[in-house]
Formats: structure tokens, sequence, C-alpha cells
């Protein structure tokens, strides 16, 4: 099925008599009548829900329709998106392991990798993205487990070359994981270039009303686990009774492990009725996403030619130095989110923000309604100068993301902003 039908259908097939929406399971537990079957459930022997923090049918209907959007064998909701940042690591790097990581990434993935995971024994170097291939190999260690990437980079909107760094982590026999966030599976769908997981902030766009925090992790499949190095696929696991999950669970080891052991362990779980919001959003996906890039292409071109804008950074526009990556991978479009600088730098930014009347000034991105944010002042506050300027962001650069207004209304509030900047 195509995109627009896998989000009205996918994951939910209501038999006769069924309910036609997908029905909040509003239960922590679920009863089963002897003994041995639950014993079954419990050694993954047989499948079926028992407890809420494993399993789940509202969630379940949305990490099928999840899963068959992105065109992975599974997938698996969270709590958030730095939940799923966090797990899709530690299911496969441990303490002494390591990750190369772009420098281009969501100042919260920033903080986890560079601060909390470094405490907890894994280390992350970060690299530019777009940097030529025998600098990128040099980050590559004996040790090294994944690389990490998003397809469009919060917020300065690199576009990843996703076959490129999939073939080069390959060479390096670990994954490719990809935040997809921005760009979503309407826009681009990385598993088709290469990589290999990847992993969505559903409390973006996937939602896209601003109602609820989850995240989501996906699995292609296609990571050979056996290739070396990843001894907790191969190996028995002490706490399923000797279970190795790659013979168990094939090509769906990595998203039944990160279930079974990271999930059960660290219990950050989505709940019934936030998989229900995020899958009243995955609904309208396909026709807010067109919108959202009509609109921000409309933004983009009008900020382009306004005296008072220093630079935009929107790949779509003519002669942006990553158009060809974003016409090979994001043909629809990038999103309605675009990052601008105003000639007045900083303090023409502060003013241009406090002047915005109908766009809102929020910590929050891929909305319905236009926001805007200064990210050194607040998503990516933790960043050194030097940390800011490695992953693309100038001290008075603005982060748009445009709503589903008509383009009109978004233009006024914009240019009366600008007036006063
Ligand atoms: C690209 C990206 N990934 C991950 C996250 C973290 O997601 P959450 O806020 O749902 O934890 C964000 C949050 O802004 C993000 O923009």
């Amino acid at each position: 099925m195509k995109t627009e039908t896998l989000c009205l259908h996918g994951g939910y097939q209501p038999g006769n008599g069924d309910p036609r929406v997908v029905p909040i399971v509003q239960s922590t537990t679920f009863t089963y009548d002897s003994a041995a079957e639950v014993a079954g459930l419990f050694d993954l022997e047989r499948e079926g829900f028992f407890y809420s923090r494993l399993g789940n049918p509202t969630v379940d209907a949305v990490e099928k329709k999840i899963a068959a959007l992105e065109g992975g064998v599974g997938a698996l909701c969270t709590s958030s998106g730095q939940a799923a940042i966090l797990l899709a690591v530690l299911n496969l790097a441990r303490s002494g392991d390591h990750v190369v990581s772009s420098s281009s990434i969501y100042g919260g993935t920033f903080n986890l990798f560079a601060v909390t995971l470094k405490k907890m024994g894994i280390e992350v170097s970060f690299v530019d993205q777009n940097a030529p291939d025998a600098e990128l190999e040099e980050a590559f260690r004996p040790n090294t487990r994944a690389f990490f990437a998003e397809t469009l980079s919060n917020p300065s909107m690199n576009v990843l070359d996703v076959t490129r760094i999939a073939d080069l982590a390959h060479a390096h026999h670990v994954p490719l994981i990809v935040d997809n966030t921005f760009a979503t599976p309407v826009l681009c769908r990385p598993f088709e270039h290469g990589a290999d997981i990847v992993l969505h902030s559903t409390t973006k766009y996937l939602d896209g009303h601003a109602l609820q925090l989850g995240g989501v992790i996906v699995d292609s499949g296609n990571f050979d686990w056996t290739c070396g190095g990843f001894a907790e696929f191969t190996e028995p696991d002490a706490s399923y009774h000797g279970l190795v999950y790659t013979k168990a669970f094939g090509k769906a080891a990595y998203i039944v492990k990160a279930r079974v052991q990271l999930m059960r362990d660290m219990g950050c779980c989505q709940s019934p009725q936030g998989a229900f919001y995020v899958n009243q959003g995955l609904e309208t996906l396909p026709m807010r996403m067109e919108k959202h890039c009509r609109n921000a292409e409309i933004v983009a071109d009008f900020l382009a030619h306004h005296p008072a804008v220093e630079s935009v950074n929107y790949p779509r526009l003519p002669g942006h130095p990553l158009a060809h990556l974003a016409e090979k991978y994001l043909p629809a479009g990038c999103s309605g989110v675009t990052a601008f600088s105003l000639r007045g730098g900083r303090d023409a930014g502060m003013r241009f923000l406090d002047a915005l009347k109908l766009v809102s000034l929020q910590v929050h991105v891929a909305d319905i309604r236009t926001c805007v944010l200064h990210p050194a002042s607040s998503t990516h506050r933790q960043l050194s100068d030097a940390q800011l300027q490695e992953a693309g962001i100038t001290p008075g650069m603005i982060r748009l993301s445009v709503g589903l207004e008509h383009a009109d209304d978004i233009l006024a509030d914009l240019a009366q902003a600008l007036d006063k900047a």
C-alpha cells in the first residue's frame, strides 16, 4: 500500500463489529487462563500482551503502522524521542564501546552523547557529515558500534547523504542509525537508501499537533548482527535462560532485543492514550507534510529576498550548497523547518522574536501552528561556541517552523516583525 493508505489503515484492520478507530486499551495488564501460558509469554516462547510496559494493543497498532511506513520489520514506541535515541544506542553499545555521530544534531541528543553516555562508558566522536570519506574514515575505531545522524538536521537543516554514510558505516561493519524526525517517512525513507535503524521524536510531525511526547525506533532488519562486535546479539542472554537473539528472532533480532531486554528493564514506554494521539496525527501526515513543505518554500523565498535577512538555510532554495542532496533524498520537499539569520545579528533576532504576533515563540518544532525559536539560547544552550559552530548554528540563527496557516498571514506577521527588528 502507498503511504497515504498506510497512514489510515496500517497497523489496525478491524474485524466484524470491531471499533472503526484504533481503540485505547487503557489497561496495564491482561488475563490468562493458565500459569503455563503466562510462563510461555515470559520465556518469549509465545506471543501476546501481558504487561503494557512490554506491549499494549493500542501502542502495538501504532508501532505496526510506523514500521510499515518506514519499510521496517518492526518498531518500538517510547515515551519520548530522547528515550528512543537512548535505547537505540544502548541496544548495540555498552561500556567500552564507541559511536561516531554527526555534529549536526539536535542539542538534546548532543548532551546525551557528549555527557550522559560518556558517564556510562560509551564514547561518542563528533564529525562533520559533509567531510570527505577519508576524513570520516579516521573517526572509526575497532570498538565503534554505530554511526548516528539526522536526515534533516535540527536546526541547521543539513541534508544527510544517506547512501554515502551507510556505505562508509557498512565498510566498518557497523549500522547507520538515522533520526528521521524532520523528514518523516512521507518525505524520506532512509532504509531505501541503506540506513539500518531509523528513529523519530514522534512529538514532532508524526503527532504534529503538539499533543503528546513520544518516540519510536524502527528496525530495517537488514543489518547482520553476526558480523562481529555485537556479542549481545549472538551470545546467550542470561536474563532469558540463555536465549540468543539472532537465532531466535532472525531479522527482527534488534527490535525484539530493544523491547524484551531494554524496555523491560528501563521502562520508558509510550502510554495507550499517548499512542492514540500519535495515531491521530499519523492519519493526516501526508497531507500535512505537503502543505508544510509548500508553505516553507514560500516563506524561505520571501526571507531570501528580504533586505534585513543575511542568510536562509532551506535546502530547496536554488543555489543552496546541499540542493543536490535534497533533490536526491527529499524530492517532495524539506519539511516546514527553515533557519535564517538577520543582518543585525543576535540583538536584531531578539527584537524580531519579541515583535511576532501570529507566530509563537515556543520550545517546539514541527507543529501545525507556525512557531519560532532561537536555538543558541534555548535547545542548544549547553553547547560551547565552538560546538555551536560545528553544529552549524550561528549565535543569531532563528529556527522557524512553518505551519499550516495561510502563507499570506505568515508572511504578513514575519514582515511586520522584520520591520521592527
Ligand atoms: C531531531 C530530534 N530528535 C530528537 C528529539 C528529542 O525528542 P523528544 O523531545 O520527543 O524527546 C528532538 C526534539 O526536539 C529532535 O528535534
